[in-house]
């Protein structure tokens, strides 16, 4: 049980540097990014707080490990990386850093969007290989478009208020709708509509819903079919809520007109998508900018402080 006593803290993914200081003040801090399952089983035995985000997987075998463990702190929004069900029977307490993030995603969705419906990343190889070619880039206008998003939490929120600010009409789906938000949306005027109607009548068509059971696979075959020929799929939450072929398949064809993705299934590794011209890709950055990693760890070493004065931190 948490005392005064300093706590073993095993941080896996990289966390702002004033945070892992203000952590090692306090504590004892062991840092070993990206363990492998087997390496993470045998450092996490005499931990008591892990600080991860989405690069390393925190199976039923970890926690199982984990005798003394009793925190894991997520510095980041999505816990689809961590067996919940395995850690709540293990009473090991799961929090994580909703918003801090938020518009930092909900920015890099536009910066993909208008990459993609501009050329951008294209027209940058191009002019650094000393192709000068106008007319290979007729691109379309964000303003009288519709922004379809899917997922209306904080980064939908957020987009939407964008969105309008580009003249967008902004229409979402929500698996549940949250009253308290629904002030919000009404506000940034989104009309909510049925998953169907949603991909039917928009030209940007924005993922940013969380990985759960009920989200795995969301966009297949039928989904992207339903989509306009000439709409753009932006996915900023994570790669499993799109069928990954298919979504293949439709971009290689034309079935849609692009895609721009921050999440890619084989993570670190280059996949198919980089064949395809008509996708912008990076390398799941959407909250690696200096202001969140900066909040997001004052809010990591908030939570062990929490934790160390025997209060519960709310989750999500
Ligand atoms: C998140 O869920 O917050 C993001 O995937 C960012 C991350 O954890 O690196």
């Amino acid at each position: 049980a948490p005392g005064d006593r300093a706590l073993r803290i095993l941080v896996v993914d990289p966390v702002h540097a004033e945070a892992l200081a203000r952590l090692r003040a306090e504590h004892e801090v062991v840092v070993r990014l990206q363990p492998s399952t087997a390496e993470l089983c045998s450092l996490i035995e005499d931990i008591d707080v892990l600080v991860a985000r989405s690069g390393v997987l925190i199976t039923e075998e970890v926690l199982d490990a984990g005798n003394r463990l009793q925190l894991i702190v997520r510095a980041g929004v999505g816990t689809d990386n961590v067996d919940l069900d395995a850690a709540r029977s293990a009473g090991v307490h799961v929090c994580n850093v909703p918003g801090a993030s938020a518009n930092a995603v909900a920015e890099l969705a536009i910066g993909l969007l208008l990459a993609v419906t501009r050329g951008i990343v294209r027209g940058d190889g191009q002019v650094r290989q000393g192709v000068w070619n106008k007319s290979d880039f007729e691109g379309t206008e964000l303003r009288g478009r519709t922004l379809g998003l899917v997922g209306l939490g904080n980064i939908g929120t957020r987009l939407a208020e964008i969105g309008r600010g580009f003249g967008m009409r902004v229409v979402g789906n929500v698996s549940s709708p949250d009253p308290v938000r629904r002030e919000k949306w009404a506000e940034h005027g989104v009309d909510l509509l049925s998953l169907p109607d949603l991909l039917a009548t928009s030209d940007v068509v924005s993922l940013q819903t969380p990985l759960t059971e009920l989200t795995h696979g969301l966009i297949g075959y039928s989904e992207l079919a339903a989509m306009k020929s000439s709409a753009v799929l932006i996915n900023v939450s994570r790669a499993g809520v799109v069928l990954d072929d298919e979504l293949f398949a439709a971009l290689r064809d034309g079935r849609i007109a692009g895609a721009g993705l921050d999440v890619l299934a084989t993570e670190s590794g280059l996949g198919r998508f980089a064949e395809l011209d008509n996708v912008v890709l990076t390398p799941h950055i959407g909250a690696m900018t200096e202001d969140t990693q900066r909040r997001i760890g004052q809010a990591v070493t908030d939570a062990v402080s929490a934790h160390l004065r025997g209060e519960q931190v709310e989750n999500r």
